[in-house]
């Protein structure tokens, strides 16, 4: 037997990551900054690290209900409704999950399958087209361009929808260009969708994490409520990516479908991580806000800096990543995420990460200290410096 020709095919189609071998290279190296990696260099505030250590202590070390314990559930429900005027019946609308990420995968796996067409606006994270593949389903992609903000448009995706559409994914605020949608720009979106059978999957994993604008859902709208999936979780907002926890919302319908999945794949998600995430949703706003603002500080001095070294480049309104534009360079995405890294040991990741028209970007995650972020600045001026004086030669 050939254990390659077990493998099923769609599983040997997927790409490697295009940004494996940066880790792989600064693994080698010493001395670098990474703006690489989207995830808080925030550590979990102290006392929703001592929930989740006190509920050691008291011996809370069993599964919960497959759809997570619903003191949790109705925490979450009562979140979204006073933050977001989001009403979720905790009992059959809401399922914790492990990470966003699980949200993302069983719902897709509970709606589509081979045949089945997904809507996915790129540049995005790289999870939604992975997810897609392995369920046999087709991704459509929509590509947002600079010169609408990164916003997806009525028209795009209106040209996208096909008979063959099952689901669209609504990727904002956006990882990586940092764009978001208000409630005007969404509004078109919902003239194109309440008539379609097409379920929305609205990633707001980033929702809290905001400038300027509230984040708003596109559940909100009343035609939508019913069509949607809301996906979100602990991980940016409150730094807690390495608990792997996050939780889904819908009508009861899908949710349902999406908890057997559940059930049989993972059970229930871990059972520290949500007596933390209970502590971080009665008592954790204070330190949410702490933590944007200092991002808020930081988003300014990347754009600024990226700017200042004359590359175009986008204001981002949510998330914690930066866009630059660096065709000016002549340099590729990938060409000048490798230059940058050999030469000045900054890690900045190609666009072209996140789909085919990110090329031409590069994203650089302001999750890091104000320290890095200030000494990175001057690394890749001098670096960009550099290229434009070999230009001039
Ligand atoms: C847009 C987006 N959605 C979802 C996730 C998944 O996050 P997690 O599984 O840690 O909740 C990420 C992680 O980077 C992300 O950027």
């Amino acid at each position: 037997m050939k254990l390659e020709d077990m493998i099923l095919q769609r599983v040997k189609d997927m790409p490697p990551s295009g940004i494996r071998k940066y880790f792989d290279m600064i693994n080698e190296m010493k001395d670098v900054i990474s703006l690489g990696i989207g995830e808080p260099d925030f550590v979990t505030p102290w006392k929703i690290r001592e929930a989740g250590i006190y509920s050691l202590e008291q011996g809370h070390t069993h599964y919960s209900s497959n759809a997570g314990f619903i003191e949790l559930r109705e925490e979450i429900s009562k979140y979204l409704d006073s933050r977001y005027k989001l009403n979720y019946d905790p009992i059959s609308q809401i399922i914790v999950t492990v990470g966003g990420s699980e949200g993302i995968d069983i719902a897709l796996r509970a709606l589509v399958g081979p045949g089945d067409e997904v809507i996915i606006p790129e540049p995005s994270f790289v999870a939604y087209k992975g997810c897609t593949a392995f369920t046999g389903a087709t991704s459509k992609i929509i590509e947002l361009k600079a010169e609408n903000e990164f916003k997806l448009t009525a028209k795009q995706l209106e040209e996208a929808i096909t008979p063959r559409t099952k689901v669209v994914v609504i990727p904002f605020p956006n990882n990586p260009t940092g764009a978001i949608m208000t409630k005007e720009e969404l509004e078109p979106i919902v003239a194109v969708l309440k008539d379609k059978d097409v379920i929305v999957i609205s990633d707001e994993i980033y929702a809290e994490l905001t400038y300027d604008e509230e984040h708003f859902s596109i559940a909100s709208f009343p035609e939508m409520r019913e069509k949607t999936i809301i996906i979100n979780g602990f991980s940016k907002a409150y730094a807690m990516t390495g608990w792997r926890l996050g939780y889904a919302c819908g009508d009861a319908v899908l949710i349902d479908a999406m908890k057997k999945i559940h059930q049989f794949a993972i059970m229930s998600a871990p059972t520290t991580a949500q007596f933390a995430a209970i502590e971080a949703l009665k008592n954790g706003q204070e330190e949410v806000n702490e933590m944007v603002k200092e991002y808020n500080r930081r988003r300014r001095v990347l754009v600024n800096g990226f700017r200042k070294m004359g590359l175009d480049c986008f204001e981002p309104k949510g998330a914690f990543y930066v866009f630059p534009c660096i065709k000016s360079t002549g340099l590729t995405s990938d060409e000048f995420c490798e230059k940058l890294l050999i030469s000045e040991k900054v890690l900045v990741v190609p666009g072209s990460t996140f789909g085919a028209c990110g090329e031409g970007f590069v994203r650089a995650c302001y999750a890091s200290s104000m320290d890095q972020i200030q000494e990175a600045v001057k690394r890749i001026e001098r670096f960009v410096s550099s290229i434009k004086n070999t230009e001039n030669i």
